[in-house]
């Protein structure tokens, strides 16, 4: 493990439970257009940028949408997910994550975020993580969505590391291909762990500890 010198942390999911607003937020648009939507559709929009997303969601439309539809359900999701954000503190950190971040660091590992989110600032920020990582990378500075590995190679490249040299941590299937795509080794968590796909399988962050 010597050569690994550096993290790259999936955000939603990893880092914090917001998944779980996701999935509300997608379900009162789906709700609201007579869309069939369930936990397992909602488990293939993890790591999805947001417009790709509503793409999933309309799957089961009974009507063609318009881009200009799209972007107007798209914002409406958004709307009320940051409102559900509004609630978002330093306890809805996931169990383990404070701790592990803390040990990794200490070892001297660079640690940054690599997430699809456009809302990545906004929900650092409000669990008390926004000045702890050496980098961001997010939904902000990419054109392509995991599985491209894009967001993962600027991350990267931001902490000054080769992939070789980082472990990703995701919990999407869309992350996991994204990292064995951009040559990283990959840590599955969650729901990602059904691909059996990355390099390490852990149940809760804290095995992080164990492994590194
Ligand atoms: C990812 C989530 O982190 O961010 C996805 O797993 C989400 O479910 C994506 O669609 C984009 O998020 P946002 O906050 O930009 O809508
Ligand atoms: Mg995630």
């Amino acid at each position: 493990m010597s050569q690994i010198k550096g993290f790259v942390f999936d955000l939603d999911g990893v880092i914090v439970s917001t998944d779980k607003y996701h999935y509300l937020a997608w379900k009162a648009i789906a709700d609201q257009e007579g869309i069939y939507f369930d936990e397992q559709i909602n488990n293939r929009l993890r790591g999805v940028s947001r417009m790709a997303s509503l793409d999933i969601v309309l799957e089961k439309a009974h009507k063609e949408y318009t881009q200009e539809e799209k972007v107007a359900l798209a914002a409406a999701k958004n709307d009320i997910y940051r409102e559900s954000l509004n609630e978002l503190k330093e306890t809805d950190r996931l169990p383990g994550v404070t701790d592990t971040l803390n040990y990794l660091k200490n070892k001297g590992y660079k640690l940054s975020i690599g997430s699809s989110s456009k809302n990545t600032p906004l929900i650092l920020k409000k669990i008390g993580l926004d000045t702890f990582f050496d980098a961001v990378s997010d939904g902000n500075n990419i054109t392509y969505s995991k599985p491209n590995p894009e967001v993962f190679l600027k991350a990267a490249e931001m902490i000054g590391l080769k992939p070789e040299e980082c472990v990703v941590v995701e919990d999407s299937t869309a992350g996991i291909e994204a990292a064995n795509n951009g040559s990283f080794l990959s840590v599955a968590i969650g729901d990602a762990r059904k691909i059996k796909s990355s390099t390490y399988e852990i149940n809760s962050m804290d095995e992080l500890i164990k492994l590194f």
